[in-house]
C-alpha cells in the first residue's frame, strides 16, 4: 500500500485538505495488498447477502405500525418505497461495479466529492448500519419471548427481556444475538456467507408459506376502504416502511470480497431488491386481506396475528414467529458485516483509528467486529425500537441521495472509467432517484430531522478533532487529482 501512496504529482497538493479526493485508481490500488480482504464471495452468496440484509424487522414488525398509518393502501406504500430504492439501486450498481472496494457510499463520496463529504457519508452510514443493527436486534428479543412462551411456556423475566421504557431493564436476548453474530463474523467471511444463505432460504420459504397459506382465507371486505387515511397516509407509510428495503446497499460493502465484482455486484444488488419487492407486495396484499387495520397495527407480531386469522392452528403462528427470528438474525449478520467493512475502509484512510481496520490472518477485521458489535449491543440493550427506525431511514435516504448524485458527478469527472454496469439515461434516471429520496426525507417527522442533525453535528466534531489530523489522503499520503 505504501508504495502507491508515495507516488504523487505536484499539482495534487491543490486537492489536499477538506476537498481531497481519492482517484479511482488509488481506490483500487488500496485494495491490492497482501493483507487485504479475500475475494471469496460469489454471485449467489452475494444475492443472499442482499436478501439477508433486506428482509427482517421491516416486514415482520414495522409493517404493523405502517398499516396503522395507511390502511390497506400499504400495498401502494410498498410500491412507492420500492421504486425509490430501485432507482437508487441502479446507481449503487454502477458505482459498485466501477469501484469495487469495501466502503460503499463512503468510498464513492471520496472519489467524487472529496474527503469532507466522504466523512459525512461515512458517519451517516455508521448511523444506518450501527443503529439499525441495534434496532433490528431489539425486534428479535420480542419474538424470542413470544416463541418461548408459546412453545415451552417459558417466560423470560421482564427485567432481562426488554429495554427501559419497554417494561424491562436490559434487553439480554438482543445482546446475546449481537455477540453471537460478531463472533461468527470474526470466524470468517465464507462461514458467515454460508450460514446466511441457509437463513435466507428459510425465511423466504416461511414468507412464501404465509402468502400461499394466507391467500385462501383473504376476506375481500378487508380491502375497503382502501386508503382510509388518504394520499398523505399512504406516502407517510412509505416513508416509514422504507426501512424494510434497507440492506441491498450492504452488498456494495462487500466489493473487495467479490470474486467477479463487475458482473456480480450489479446483478446481486438489483436482483436482491427485486426479490424483496415482489415478496413484500404479496405479503402486504395477503396481510391486509387476512386481518383488519386495527388488529395488525396493534400487534407486535403482525404477520403472526394475520396468519392466525387463517384458522390453520397455532403451529402456523409459531412458524411465522420462527421465521421472524431467523430473518432478523440474518439482517443482524449482514448489516454488522457491512458495518465492519465500512469501518475498515475509513480506518484504512486514517479517518478512524487504524486498529479498527486491522485484519486477522483469516481476513476479518477483528477489532472492528468487537468494537462495533459492542456498541450495537450496548444500544440494543437499552433502547426501544420505535423511533430508531425513522432515524435509520433518514440517514439511509441521505446516503442514497449522495449515491444518485455521485453517478452524475463521476460520469463528468471520469468519463473514461470502465463501467461494467451503466445506469440508463443519465442524468435523468439518477435525478429521479435523488428526487424520490428527497421526497421521502421530507415526509420524516421534525424530531427525526433534529436527531439526524445532532448526529451529523457530532460527526463534524469528531472529524475536526480526529479524522482531519490523521487522514492519509488529505495529508498527502495518497492523494491524486481526478
Ligand atoms: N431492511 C431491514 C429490516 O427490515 C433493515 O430489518
Amino acid at each position: 500500500m505504501a508504495s502507491t501512496h508515495q507516488r504523487q504529482a505536484p499539482e495534487e497538493h491543490e486537492h489536499r485538505g477538506l476537498f481531497a479526493r481519492k482517484s479511482t485508481e488509488q481506490l483500487l490500488a488500496d485494495t491490492e495488498n497482501q493483507d487485504g480482504l479475500r475475494r471469496a464471495v460469489g454471485a449467489l452468496d452475494m444475492t443472499a447477502l442482499g436478501v439477508g440484509a433486506i428482509i427482517g424487522t421491516g416486514i415482520f414488525v414495522i409493517i404493523g405500525e405502517a398499516i396503522g398509518v395507511s390502511g390497506p393502501a400499504i400495498i401502494l406504500s410498498f410500491v412507492l418505497a420500492g421504486l425509490t430504492c430501485l432507482f437508487s439501486a441502479l446507481s449503487y450498481a454502477e458505482l459498485a461495479s466501477s469501484i469495487p472496494v469495501s466502503g460503499s457510499a463512503y468510498t464513492y463520496g471520496y472519489a467524487t466529492l472529496g474527503e469532507l463529504a466522504a466523512w459525512i457519508i461515512g458517519w451517516d452510514l455508521l448511523l444506518e448500519y450501527g443503529v439499525s443493527v441495534a434496532a433490528v436486534a431489539v425486534g428479535w428479543g420480542g419474538y424470542l419471548q413470544d416463541l418461548l412462551q408459546s412453545l415451552l411456556s417459558i417466560h423470560l423475566p421482564d427485567a432481562i427481556a426488554g429495554p427501559p421504557g419497554d417494561g424491562g431493564t436490559v434487553n439480554l436476548p438482543a445482546v446475546v444475538l449481537i455477540a453471537g453474530v460478531s463472533a461468527l463474523l470474526i470466524v470468517g467471511v465464507k462461514e458467515s456467507a454460508r450460514t446466511n444463505t441457509v437463513m435466507v432460504i428459510t425465511k423466504l420459504g416461511i414468507l412464501v408459506f404465509f402468502i400461499i397459506a394466507g391467500a385462501f382465507s383473504i376476506k375481500s371486505s378487508n380491502y375497503t376502504p382502501f386508503a382510509p387515511h388518504g394520499t398523505s397516509g399512504t406516502v407517510d407509510a412509505a416513508a416509514l416502511i422504507f426501512f424494510a428495503y434497507i440492506g441491498f446497499d450492504a452488498i456494495s460493502t462487500s466489493g473487495e470480497e467479490a470474486k467477479n465484482p463487475g458482473r456480480d455486484l450489479p446483478r446481486s444488488i438489483v436482483g436482491s431488491l427485486l426479490i424483496a419487492t415482489l415478496v413484500y407486495i404479496l405479503v402486504a396484499i395477503v396481510a391486509v386481506g387476512l386481518a383488519s387495520e386495527t388488529q395488525l397495527s396493534q400487534s407486535d407480531a403482525p404477520l403472526t396475528t394475520a396468519i392466525r386469522q387463517a384458522g390453520l392452528g397455532s403451529w402456523a403462528g409459531d412458524l411465522l414467529s420462527l421465521g421472524a427470528l431467523i430473518a432478523i438474525t440474518s439482517v443482524v449478520l449482514t448489516v454488522l458485516y457491512g458495518q465492519t467493512r465500512i469501518t475498515y475502509s475509513m480506518a484504512r484512510d486514517g479517518l478512524l483509528p487504524r486498529f479498527l481496520g486491522k485484519l486477522t490472518p483469516r481476513g476479518t477485521p477483528l477489532w472492528g467486529c468487537i468494537v462495533f458489535g459492542a456498541l450495537a449491543a450496548g444500544m440494543a440493550a437499552f433502547l426501544p425500537l420505535s423511533e430508531i427506525a425513522k432515524l435509520v431511514n433518514i440517514g439511509t435516504l441521505f446516503a442514497f441521495l449522495i449515491v444518485n448524485l455521485g453517478v452524475i458527478v463521476l460520469r463528468r469527472t471520469q468519463s473514461g472509467l470502465e463501467r461494467p454496469f451503466r445506469v440508463p439515461l443519465v442524468p435523468v434516471v439518477p435525478l429521479i432517484g435523488a428526487a424520490l429520496c428527497v421526497y421521502l426525507m421530507s415526509r420524516q417527522p421534525g424530531i427525526t430531522w433534529l436527531r439526524f442533525g445532532v448526529w451529523m453535528a457530532i460527526g463534524l466534531v469528531v472529524y475536526a478533532l480526529y479524522g482531519r489530523r490523521h487522514s492519509r489522503v488529505a495529508s498527502g499520503r495518497g492523494v491524486r487529482s481526478l
